[in-house]
């Protein structure tokens, strides 16, 4: 049951599709309230102002959901706050990321999901500033409560996702690995990872293109002193079965004679100051205009530029910088020069140093410069600030909506930094600037979740880290839970120890370990497509799944990868193994290659497991079966026509294998199903179109 509250005059954000009727209204201002007014609301106590809404904790509640955020699958105990946000840093002391996404449930005595559906800032303290007592406060009136109701926390989410739609389907060329790095500069650069890779037998599907393809960081431009024919050049790569993936920022180049600049000054299509002259901020090309792409008309001409790569044979983009990241406003930054220049020659005692420290750092995303800007959005002309967690979304829907223009057949590959709840419907998400740090394998693995929760199933992270340096040992781990993850990217910062797999000795894991993620495509394929149609989710906390069990809801660093498998990632230095909790008996699998693994049953309860370097841990439940092909160098040639099959049976297991062409956009999952049998006795039967030839490991 979904009960949909409304407070005074929201900024449509899109973000639900389905019509649900308005249980009550509420507004400060004509001190009119209907439906039982703010009473009426379930679980929650209001604020007079009907801006802070809270509600108890008791003992054993959890809390889940928020999408993209710091610490534990369970949120409960800190507070985080919907603020999209550049911030590279992702520490545990962080409130906010890249992403606002509104959705949380509340699993335990009782069990309900909360969608704030707000453009501007949100605060979700869960149990941080008071243990027992979970509060919410918006910033500003105009905002719509959803509450969901159901005995299954799977089921609210399912209902949740269902009103907010579908999410985005990529190419099924982008489950393939991908090798990335700020600092790739030239065609020549390409080249080398991918000769690299196909000399070595290590499995790639694409390379991304990081801004240092562009002529001087301006989007939709190509250098070509680095690229000198990039149509033929990308005709090349597609040869050697390589796609390549520009990014494409959000800041637009102010250069005379640039005709994305010029085109967006005349129609009126940037973000405005006040008195109507074009916003100015600075990014990597220097100065830039923010398209306005919360205005219909500038998104739709904003989205229409991609054909510039797309006509080239481009057929996949990342989205940056769109939270937006502003380096600078050069207001703010006059303000600055002033402040520290009034402290030049004098005695700088402890509270100046601070002031002058605070000061300097205060440059980049300094939240009055979003005070300068407008939108002209179907509702009106309005502050940036007031909308401004809808602004990547909005970004990468531009993209999204111009790609079922220009390519109505085919699916094309984007993921975004920045997002909102109903961004899922048009991209994925990668998980921002981590850093090459054990915890951030596990902060991998606990984000994985809660993102599903909000629509975000093409997800992942920067596998080795981002920043700073990363070590051989260290990408093995991580890449050992990106074979799971949609997106499996290995990508670094300029200036960061370089961590292609052939930087280090040993080639032979990787290959076996990457080697892997293909052997496993044909199950993550068809989980990843069961959950974006069924409007489930494909990585689920154990608590989900086992919701009677108590010991399943403390479990914070393992998870169930779709219907057969419970993953349980090594991230420790130098652990050769680790504690992992069974809710059930399980056959484990200890994964080296696709042809070289062992195998044993496991009863539930606490284990300490082995696994080497080398070794990747997969629990399958009980009468489950995971299929496996014996993988291949890229996705397009993986042999799927004979499938091997990881099983637990103990009476009966059925598999639905989801195999369609991996490219067009109609999807049919009827149609493309496979149905995989293994009886008790071993007998293994198919049914449906195609069915690969199927035999037990
Ligand atoms: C941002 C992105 C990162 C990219 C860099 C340069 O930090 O998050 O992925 O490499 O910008 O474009």
């Amino acid at each position: 049951m979904i009960q949909k509250y409304r407070f005074g005059c929201p900024f449509e954000t899109e973000a639900v599709t389905e019509t649900v009727p308005c249980t009550g209204t509420y507004d400060r201002h004509e001190q009119e309230s209907a439906a039982g007014g703010l009473d009426g609301i379930p679980y929650f106590s209001m604020s007079e102002d009907g801006r802070e809404f809270s509600c108890p904790l008791e003992d054993g509640d959890a809390v889940y959901g928020l999408g993209e955020n710091v610490r534990g699958i369970n949120k409960r105990g800190w507070k985080y706050v919907s603020s999209c946000i550049d911030g590279s840093r992702h520490l545990e002391s962080r409130h906010s990321l890249y992403g606002a996404h509104n959705f949380f449930v509340v699993d335990g005595h009782r069990r309900f999901g909360v969608f704030v559906d707000a453009a501007q800032k949100v605060e979700f303290d869960l149990g941080y500033t008071d243990r027992r007592r979970l509060s919410v406060k918006v910033e500003e009136d105009g905002f719509v409560l959803y509450i969901l109701e159901n005995d299954s926390v799977r089921e609210i989410v399912r209902e949740f996702r269902r009103m907010i739609g579908r999410s985005y389907i990529p190419p099924r060329w982008a489950f393939g690995y991908c090798q990335s790095r700020w600092g790739y500069k030239s065609a020549e650069d390409i080249e080398e990872v991918v000769r690299r890779h196909r000399e070595d037998h290590v499995p790639l599907d694409s390379v991304c293109m990081d801004i240092d393809y562009m002529e001087r960081y301006k989007d939709f431009t190509v250098d070509s002193r680095r690229f000198p024919d990039f149509a033929e050049f990308v005709r090349k790569m597609r040869k050697e079965h390589i796609h390549l993936v520009p990014i494409i920022d959000a800041g637009v180049k102010v250069e005379e004679g640039y005709p994305v600049y010029e085109e967006g000054v005349e129609k009126g299509y940037f973000c405005k100051r006040e008195d109507g002259s074009d916003f100015v901020c600075g990014v990597w090309p220097g100065r830039v205009h923010f398209p306005d792409v919360l205005n219909p008309k500038a998104r739709e001409w904003f989205g229409g530029w991609y054909h510039v790569l797309l006509d080239q044979g481009i057929e996949g983009f990342w989205n940056d910088m769109n939270e937006p990241a502003i380096f600078y406003t050069e207001d703010h930054l006059e303000e600055v020069f002033d402040k520290l220049e009034a402290y030049r020659g004098t005695n700088i005692g402890i509270d100046e140093f601070f002031d002058w420290q605070k000061t300097a750092e205060s440059v980049d995303n300094y939240p009055d410069d979003y005070k300068k800007f407008y939108h002209q959005s179907p509702a009106g002309r309005i502050r940036h600030d007031k909308v401004h967690n809808l602004f990547g979304y909005n970004m990468t829907r531009a993209a999204g909506e111009a790609f079922e223009r220009l390519e109505p057949d085919k699916r094309i590959l984007i993921y975004s930094r920045s997002s909102y709840i109903g961004m899922h419907r048009y991209g994925g998400i990668w998980m921002g600037d981590n850093h090459s740090w054990w915890s951030h394998i596990l902060l991998n693995l606990q984000m994985l979740p809660g993102l599903n929760m909000c629509g975000f199933l093409y997800t992942g992270a920067d596998l080795g880290g981002f920043g700073e340096d990363t070590t051989e040992d260290l990408l093995i781990r991580w890449l050992e839970l990106g074979i799971f993850t949609p997106l499996m990217r290995n990508h670094s910062a300029m200036g960061t120890r370089r961590q292609e797999y052939y930087q280090f000795g040993d080639t032979e894991t990787f290959r076996n370990v990457i080697g892997l993620r293909y052997g496993l495509l044909p199950y993550l394929y068809s989980e990843f497509m069961k959950a974006a149609l069924a409007d489930d989710m494909m990585f689920l906390p154990l608590a989900f799944v086992y919701p009677e069990d108590p010991e399943a809801a403390g479990v914070e660093d393992q998870l169930m990868a779709g219907e057969s498998m419970m993953i349980a990632p090594v991230y420790r230095q130098n652990a050769s193994g680790r504690y992992v909790y069974l809710p059930e008996e399980m056959k484990l699998y200890r994964l080296r290659s696709v042809d070289d693994m062992d195998e044993e049953v496991l009863h539930a309860g606490h284990h300490y497991v082995k696994a080497e370097l080398n070794e990747v841990l997969v629990f399958i439940r009980p009468d489950h079966l995971v299929p496996m092909s014996r993988g291949g160098e890229w996705e397009a040639g993986t042999d799927s026509s004979r499938l091997r099959l990881l099983h637990f049976v103990k009476d009966q297991a059925v598999y639905d294998l989801y195999n369609d062409d991996g490219y067009s956009r109609k999807v049919d999952l009827e149609q493309s199903l496979t149905r995989i049998t293994v009886e008790r006795d071993g007998t293994v039967r198919t049914e449906g179109a195609e069915a690969p030839e199927c035999r037990l490991i």
